[in-house]
């Protein structure tokens, strides 16, 4: 009898924890990529995680779509290590792809390519922002820095590359600031000419900058993981906002005029404020 009550005790001690919130349901997933089915509790729900469904590699960021939510949930990076030293970080399939445009150009062109920054956080892109403000001053650095947030930076899709030259000595010179590699339109050819192979697409074209709302960045990739895309963007000479909006109508609804944000001669009109370039080439 004494036992009995005591099991009775047990049980209600049970249920009253339950109905209080003092237990914890077991929640039992899938593995991230496995594509199966997920069991919460007793509810089967098909719905993918964020992991598995992975990252729209054709998602929009500029000045009027900032990162997407979630992002970085579903993001897989590798970490690597430039030619000066600096570490940069880069989505994982716009890496892989990047070592095969690398490796084309270095045995097509002789151009050996490097990456000077690929994914920033929040935090360093306000960092580069406050050192153009100062150093050009804010107008300046709203045509040629995105606003935290707002930087494909943030992806990992984007980046920004600089090259060396091997001279008959067989020793490499680094082309690293912004204004030693606008010297080389040549190199700069050759390198655009291949993008598309490998699924990149180069961001803000020569000309384009009315719509983009950037001044043109030789340097700056965008990868999109779709070689037919990028060859149908580069062929056509598109920006991506004219690709996803005039192509993509169901996907991104673009409003042209709100990109018409600068005109070519506005963002060539650079007011230094505190001298030259920066020491190193930071921003783009
Ligand atoms: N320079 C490009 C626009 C960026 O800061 O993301
Ligand atoms: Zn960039």
């Amino acid at each position: 009898m004494k036992n009995l009550i005591y099991l009775l005790l047990a049980v209600c001690m049970l249920f009253s924890l339950a109905a209080c919130g003092g237990s914890k349901a077991v929640i039992e997933t899938a593995p991230a990529d496995s594509g199966a089915e997920s069991t919460i509790g007793n509810v089967v729900s098909s719905e993918p995680d964020a992991a598995a469904v992975g990252i729209d590699y054709l998602a929009l960021v500029n000045k009027l779509h900032p990162l997407p939510d979630g992002w970085e949930d579903a993001l897989q990076t590798v970490t690597v290590t430039n030619s000066v030293g600096d570490e940069v970080e880069v989505e994982k399939k716009a890496y892989d792809a990047y070592l095969l445009l690398k490796a084309d150009l270095e045995e097509q062109d002789g151009i050996y390519l490097e990456l000077d920054s690929a994914r920033r956080s929040v935090a360093a892109q306000q960092d580069i922002m406050d050192r153009f403000i100062e150093k050009y001053g804010a107008d300046y650095a709203a045509k040629t820095v995105a606003t935290p947030g707002y930087s494909e930076h943030h992806m990992g899709l984007a980046l920004d590359l600089y090259f060396r030259l091997k001279g008959e000595d067989g020793a490499f010179t680094d082309v690293y600031y912004n204004e030693d590699m606008v010297q080389y339109p040549e190199i700069w050819e050759k390198i655009h000419a291949r993008l598309a192979d490998y699924g990149f697409i180069l961001r803000y074209p020569e000309g384009k900058e009315h719509i983009t709302g950037y001044g043109y960045e030789p340097w700056h990739l965008r990868y999109i993981d779709d070689a037919d895309i990028a060859k149908e963007i580069t062929s056509k000479g598109l920006t991506f906002e004219e690709y996803l909006g005039a192509v993509r109508t169901t996907d991104v609804n673009i409003d042209y005029g709100a990109f018409e944000l600068y005109s070519r001669e506005e963002l060539e009109d650079i007011p230094i404020i505190n001298g030259g370039w920066p020491e190193r080439k930071t921003a783009d």
